[in-house]
């Protein structure tokens, strides 16, 4: 059976974030069950412009198509910005209303942030109601997550560990039941 692909959206643009050590800390813990596909360049996706006709869009905005397109399913980690979702990631995800990847695809979001609360109830009603698959059953918020990773990017607690390892296990078994 081919390995299956998760791609990893980090919603921050920041060096170090943690959420994109959140990414590297799943794809160590999970490495023998799954790919996961870091996807770390939304802060190059132009801002979305409605009027362009899809044959001018931008490469950057067909190159991450595409990478959810490749994907069997894809994983959203985020913080949270003012109470919302940080602007990079919803531009880049209202490049793909119209174009469709993300209806029917296996989605899961986490929310790690210092509280998380606003902005993953805000993403989480996006990703409703672009049709991702499974999306209600498949999320999670890491309050306080600054605390939460060593320096070797594992968990420092069990409860974030447990948390982590029962979304992924209910993600990989969305991904192989279909
Ligand atoms: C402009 C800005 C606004 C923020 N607003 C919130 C917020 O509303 N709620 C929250 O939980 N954290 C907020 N934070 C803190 C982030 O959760 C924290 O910096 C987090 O570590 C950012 O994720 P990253 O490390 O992946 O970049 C904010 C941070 C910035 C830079």
């Amino acid at each position: 059976m081919t390995r299956k692909k998760i791609l990893a959206i980090c919603g921050s643009t920041r060096n170090n974030s943690t959420n994109h050590r959140l990414i590297k800390a799943i794809s160590q813990r999970f490495a023998d069950r799954v790919d996961l596909v870091p996807f770390n360049e939304i802060g190059t996706i132009p801002v979305f412009y409605p009027g362009i006709p899809p044959e001018e869009h931008p490469p950057q905005v067909l190159a991450f198509r595409q990478h959810i397109k490749n994907a069997d399913a894809v994983l959203i980690c985020t913080p949270e910005y003012a109470h919302g979702v940080p602007g990079a990631l919803k531009n880049a995800i209202d490049w793909t209303v119209s174009s469709g990847e993300f209806s029917q695809k296996i989605t899961a979001l986490i929310t790690a942030s210092t509280d998380g609360r606003f902005g993953h109830a805000a993403l989480l009603e996006t990703l409703k109601v672009i049709e991702c698959k499974n999306i209600s059953e498949l999320h999670l918020i890491i309050s306080f997550i600054q605390t939460r990773l060593n320096t070797e990017d594992d968990f420092t607690d069990e409860k974030t560990r447990n948390d982590v390892e029962a979304l992924m296990n209910a993600l990989l078994l969305t991904i192989n039941t279909g």
